[in-house]
């Protein structure tokens, strides 16, 4: 079948094209594996047309901060709440919304303690419908597929972005198919790809195996995929940036850090962070920082054996299993960000996530592993010297606790590094665990016990 061009019919073309980022070559459709036809790299999505529009920085935030007090399906969403700068939609009820977006940011004062960073944050994405920063994203890639008129929508998975694209699909009267690596997700988020209707297929092999696949399928079967080579769903993910600022009252923290696994969410963030600038929204860019495991540290590596020029893949391994991806399909966009916001790029430790985790936790905020990665990065950074005491961070947690209860549970008995190299090491830890506790149902016991803690 020959590929199929989108979107059609609903979105109005003249607000966006595609834009290739490597040959720079500009066209009104993508094919359906969105590639560039000329050279094959990556696309983005760019608005010829805002500096015609008129609007200023003031007219924008105040546009979006009285749409706030509105109770319509499309401001309700957080993500569609600031389409000024999405792919414009011609009618509002064409949206596929959850109420994405509205995301708290915390303070974290023990982690502030922590790391001697007294003006430290989290955004928590994993706060989001389904559970992870994907719904941001997945609400404007959902919308473009219906409006180019697709049944299907595919996707290829470490388990977040299956559960939101089964969700969103689901509320768009779309059927979904995932591909996901068996026996490497978390029960949590298949299941949740189970209850929202997908066809799951657990495939013999890992993330970037699946992710292969899914691509050679996209050209042969008439379906849409909602990975994030997907240019729709970076310019969802975009919006986390804006409402950050937003809730900043548009004064740019010194950094923002974020995991990096297929490096989509770290170039959607930096990519609204040149926007911002360049719409005069904020005066000066943070500087955005990756972090990846040590066992799935394909950009690390790429930025410091290859200069950022050619990607060094890796065998990904990490128990941090949302960011499992040895071969990152955006890499090229995310070090294209990092070097204009002159952010960095480190990796962590399996135990520094483990421990960054229960940190995190023991502030009452969980995330899964793979937000944890932040925190651990943070630290690193500070002994570097590249985060400066005196500076305000934001760390992305871009899942939620539940999401991966199994690693929390070994964590806190005990199980977690059982039998790894890492078995030594993790005793450091022993002080951050809470292991449930089993009694004979009587008060004494309990009494003891609640002795027994506060010692
Ligand atoms: N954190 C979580 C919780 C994730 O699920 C992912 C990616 C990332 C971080 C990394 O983000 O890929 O944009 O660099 N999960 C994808 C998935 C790959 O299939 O759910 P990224």
């Amino acid at each position: 079948m020959p590929p199929l061009s989108t979107p059609t019919p609903g979105v109005r073309q003249t607000e966006f094209r595609f834009r290739c980022i490597a040959c720079g070559d500009v066209s009104d459709s993508a094919s359906q594996n969105f590639r560039c036809s000329h050279c094959g790299d990556l696309l983005e999505i760019t608005y010829p047309h805002w500096k015609e529009s008129g609007r200023t920085a003031q007219d924008l935030i105040s546009t979006w901060g009285q749409r706030r007090l509105s109770q319509s399906a499309i401001d309700l969403s957080g993500v569609w709440r600031f389409r000024e700068l999405l792919p414009a939609l011609e009618r509002d009820d064409q949206a596929i919304t959850l109420r994405e977006g509205n995301t708290p940011l915390y303070e974290l004062p023990q982690c502030a303690r922590i790391t001697g960073v007294p003006r430290l944050f989290a955004k928590h994405q994993g706060l989001n419908p389904t559970g992870s920063f994907k719904d941001a994203g997945m609400t404007v890639a959902a919308t473009s597929a219906r409006l180019a008129g697709f049944r299907w929508v595919a996707c290829a998975s470490t388990g977040n972005t299956s559960a939101s694209m089964a969700a969103y699909a689901a509320r768009g009267g779309m059927r979904s198919l995932v591909l996901v690596p068996e026996g490497k997700i978390s029960w949590s988020k298949l299941s949740q790809a189970l209850d929202y209707g997908a066809v799951t297929c657990q495939l013999r092999t890992d993330f970037d195996g699946c992710l292969r696949l899914l691509q050679e399928l996209v050209l042969r079967a008439p379906v849409y995929q909602l990975n994030s080579i997907n240019p729709f769903r970076l310019e969802g993910q975009k919006t986390l940036a804006f409402e950050l600022l937003e809730q900043l009252d548009w004064q740019p923290p010194d950094h923002i850090i974020v995991p990096g696994g297929n490096l989509g969410n770290s170039s959607a963030i930096g990519k609204a962070l040149l926007e911002m600038h360049a719409l005069g929204l904020i005066s000066r860019l943070p500087k955005l920082s990756v972090i990846q495991a040590e066992g799935a540290n394909a950009l690390v590596r790429t930025l410091r054996e290859a200069a950022g020029k050619r990607l060094i893949s890796v065998q990904a391994e990490t128990r941090a299993t949302a960011i499992r991806i040895g071969n990152p399909a955006s890499w090229k966009k995310a070090a294209h960000v990092l070097e204009a916001t002159g952010g960095a790029c480190e990796q962590v430790t399996e135990v520094e996530i483990a421990q960054a985790k229960a940190e995190i936790g023991a502030e009452g905020i969980g995330c899964e592993p793979a937000s944890a990665v932040t925190l651990a990065g943070l630290k690193k950074l500070v002994k570097q010297g590249f985060v400066k005491p005196q500076e305000s961070v934001v760390l992305v947690l871009t899942g939620n606790l539940l999401k991966d209860p199994d690693y929390t549970m070994e964590f806190h008995r005990g199980d977690l590094f059982k039998g790894t190299v890492d078995e030594g090491a993790s005793a450091a830890l022993n002080p951050l665990r809470r292991p449930p506790i089993v009694l004979d149902a009587t008060l004494d016991a309990v009494i003891r016990t609640l002795e027994q803690a506060e010692k």
